[in-house]
């Protein structure tokens, strides 16, 4: 059974991101500079400037967050539970409603046109992640595994499916999930392929009408999805622009709904979406990290406040009663992070991309305009959002702060579990990539720092500092 709900997990893929429709208010003004030579496409570096949000209700937008049908197609639910007859208690959320209550955190029952009952995968399936054993929604979840074909559990349900109106809703999903599979697959557990997804998804869309084509109208994503580490939500309430490469200008709100792209076929099925869209946004922008469970050193941590004021507060911001958040896109030669996903961003080879974006219902509120560089987060809550980096190639932040401790080939340690001395993960460390694992289940498991896009370089700025410096950082950022 367990072996089914990862199988489910993987299609989360079919979650991503949508795209709400609506009024078309007057958000250009706020949709931020263009590049240098005046791109429409592209952000410069440096500070990302604020737009105006839609103010919305956040406790109206987490029982929306886990109730409301954001992703409109799926399996039957008769199907489901003959998958899975029972749901494991640690999957249930407090707040859902109806069917929902029974479902685990990561799937969203409705009623479809034709009377079906179907479930959805939703927004947690990448936004809610365990740290040692407990859920925490808002987490992004670094164990999602998107390396097998989704097309799989796609015929397993098949199998239980009975009658027309039930084979018609399984045949819609099916369908959008047989359009998107060629693009989501990751090499690696925990890597999440969100971002090609939309852009697959776009590729099968007509942002004028919304119109689902089994063909793609445009030249889809390259098939093999960049690495990416999911950011914890929790960052969005300082944060001027989606994404790490910035590319969500605008309002965000209708920016994340991008997520029911997969079944919402119509402008009208959008604008249902948008309805409440910007109390789901107003619940993320409200949220606080959870905070750090194990203890403190407290003088030393007071030490590491006054090191990060010097050392790492002109990127971060600051922390505590008077805190400040400089919103500030750094270049990749001055951060040296993996470059891959800010290139391919910027490169001009997604272009076409921002370009749906751009004629989408949503056209005038929103924007996709990436800047050539990574966005230096919030640090609010960085002791759980392990592994490090946008690709999640640094284990815990003890190897983020003294590049020598990197590993180049290593796994999570089995069974997971948190490592309060390195703050993050306790890792294994190995002699050798994924080539050296014949068993592909092994190989997946493996985070291979020289493959493309998983590279562990750059961001150097803890190996300036002295070990007893270096130490007392740690310890302050346990307290952020
Ligand atoms: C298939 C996995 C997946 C699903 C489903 C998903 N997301 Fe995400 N989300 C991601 C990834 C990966 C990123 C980071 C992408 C990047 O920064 O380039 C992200 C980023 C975000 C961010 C920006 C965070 C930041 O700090 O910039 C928000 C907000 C967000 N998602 C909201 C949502 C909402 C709301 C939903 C459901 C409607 C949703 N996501 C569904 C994977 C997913
Ligand atoms: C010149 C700007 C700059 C300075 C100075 C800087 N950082 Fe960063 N930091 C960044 C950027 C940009 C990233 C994101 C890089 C990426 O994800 O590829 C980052 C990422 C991080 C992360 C990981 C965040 C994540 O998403 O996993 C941590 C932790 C961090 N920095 C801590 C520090 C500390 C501690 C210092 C001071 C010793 C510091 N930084 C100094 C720009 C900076």
């Amino acid at each position: 059974m367990k072996q089914r709900f990862r199988g489910w997990g993987r299609l989360a893929a079919g979650a991503a991101f949508v795209l709400a429709v609506g009024g078309a208010a007057a958000w250009l003004a706020g949709l931020g500079p263009f590049s240098a030579d005046g791109d429409r496409f592209r952000s410069p570096v440096g500070a990302v400037p604020a737009t105006p949000q839609r103010p919305g209700d956040a406790d109206a937008g987490y029982r929306a967050l886990v109730n409301a049908p954001y992703v409109g197609c799926g399996m039957p639910y008769s199907a489901w539970r003959r998958l899975a007859p029972e749901t494991d208690p640690a999957d249930l959320l407090p707040g859902r409603e109806g069917r929902n209550a029974e479902l685990p955190y990561f799937l969203t029952a409705h009623v479809n046109a034709d009377g079906v009952e179907v479930v959805a995968t939703n927004c947690l399936t990448c936004h809610a992640g365990r740290i040692d054993g407990e859920l925490v929604v808002g987490l992004g979840n670094a164990q999602a595994d998107f390396t097998a074909d989704p097309r799989r559990l796609v015929t397993q349900a098949g199998a239980y499916v009975r009658g027309p109106s039930e084979t018609a809703a399984w045949q819609r999903w099916a369908d959008r999930i047989e359009g998107i599979a060629p693009y989501i697959q990751t090499e690696t557990l925990g890597s999440n392929p969100a971002t090609n997804l939309t852009w697959a998804l776009m590729a099968h869309r007509d942002p004028a009408t919304m119109a689902w084509s089994d063909t793609p109208l445009i030249d889809p994503p390259p098939e093999r999805p960049v690495p990416l580490r999911v950011p914890p939500w929790w960052w969005m309430g300082k944060k001027n622009a989606m994404f790490y490469t910035t590319i969500g200008r605008g309002d965000h709100s209708r920016f994340m709904l991008l997520a029911s792209l997969l079944c919402a076929d119509s402008t009208e099925e959008l604008a249902a979406i948008d309805a409440y869209a910007a109390d789901i946004h107003a619940f993320i922008t409200n949220l606080r990290p959870p905070a750090y469970p194990h203890p403190v050193d407290a003088a030393l941590a007071e030490t590491g406040r006054a090191v990060f004021a010097e050392h790492c507060a002109s990127c971060h911001g600051s922390y505590g009663a008077v805190s400040s958040y400089p919103n500030k896109v750094i270049p990749l030669d001055e951060i040296g992070t993996d470059p891959t996903y800010a290139m391919a961003a910027t490169d001009g080879g997604l272009d076409r991309f921002y370009a749906w974006v751009e004629d989408s219902p949503h056209g005038g509120t929103v924007r996709a305009a990436p800047a050539r560089g990574y966005i230096a987060p919030p640090l609010d809550g960085i002791w759980a959002v392990a592994p490090y980096l946008h690709n999640g190639s640094v284990p815990n932040l003890a190897a983020l702060l003294d590049s020598r401790l990197r590993p180049r080939y290593w796994r999570p340690a089995a069974p997971q579990s948190y490592d309060p001395d390195a703050v993050g993960w306790h890792v294994e460390v190995l002699d050798a990539g994924k080539d050296a694992f014949d068993d592909p289940v092994e190989a997946v498991r493996v985070i291979d720092t020289t493959r493309p896009g998983y590279g562990n370089d750059g961001h150097l700025f803890g190996d300036r500092l002295d070990a007893a410096a270096r130490r007392a950082v740690l310890e302050y950022l346990k307290t952020l």
